[in-house]
């Protein structure tokens, strides 16, 4: 899935969250946006998403401006989302909570048990699927956010801070399964994080946001 941005502009009422930003992620990318606290990223994955819309300027999904909501939930359900704060239901296990998320995708119905299988094998957290999510680690319970993220089959993945309450050893190790999914599958990914070794390291694509006010 491709993502243009073309002079795209974000007011919060008096608030210039970001300013005529411009960027392409090309399908298959793996792109990591950085830049001090308030300087926008989490502004940018919510502009994707669809979530609040641009004060000016263009976004472009695979060439294309969706304008009705059937096109806009069409996009939405080609993208996995994992957040620095996991937002996971806790009072649904961890494989409740993936079919959940199939079921708001409109996931077909009769794949969605191997779908589920598939995600938490790769996870490596087949024997933690019945456990809430209260009862996981903060390293396996960012590993469920992926695998539920990664059920849907999607073409983008966002994921905003997804380190970000992690150790370095559970960092590292999020990072080598996203990694596998953007290798073995073309699977574009978008990161926001405060991490600069890991950015360093990978030698991606990096936008880098400032904070001009
Ligand atoms: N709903 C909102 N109403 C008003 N201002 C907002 C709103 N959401 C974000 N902002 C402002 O927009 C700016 C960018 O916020 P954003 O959350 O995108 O930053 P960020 O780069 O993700 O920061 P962090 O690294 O702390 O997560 C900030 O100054 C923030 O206060
Ligand atoms: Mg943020």
């Amino acid at each position: 899935m491709e993502i243009k941005f073309d002079s795209v502009t974000k007011n919060y009422g008096p608030i210039s969250a970001i300013k005529d930003l411009s960027f392409t992620v090309t399908q298959g990318d793996f792109v990591f946006i950085t830049g001090p606290s308030g300087s926008g990223k989490s502004t940018i994955i919510k502009l994707i998403l669809n979530q609040i819309k641009p004060s000016s300027g263009q976004i472009l999904v695979n060439n294309h401006s969706p304008k009705t909501q059937l096109e806009i939930d069409q996009n939405r359900r080609k993208i996995g989302v994992i957040f620095q704060d996991f937002q996971m239901i806790t009072d649904l296990t961890i494989e409740e909570n993936i079919a959940l998320n199939l079921d708001i995708v409109d996931f077909e119905n009769d794949q969605r048990p191997l779908a589920i299988d598939t995600a938490l094998k790769k996870m490596k957290l087949q024997n933690r699927r019945f456990l809430f999510p209260s009862q996981l680690s903060g390293g396996e319970l960012q590993r469920a956010c992926l695998a539920r993220a990664i059920a849907i089959s999607p073409q983008l993945i966002l994921a905003d801070e997804p380190t970000g309450n992690l150790d370095p050893i559970n960092a590292w190790n999020l990072i080598k399964y996203l990694k596998q999914e953007n290798e073995k599958r073309g699977t574009t990914i978008i990161m926001t994080t405060h991490h600069l070794d890991i950015v360093k390291s990978l030698n991606k694509k990096v936008i880098k946001l400032i904070k001009d006010n």
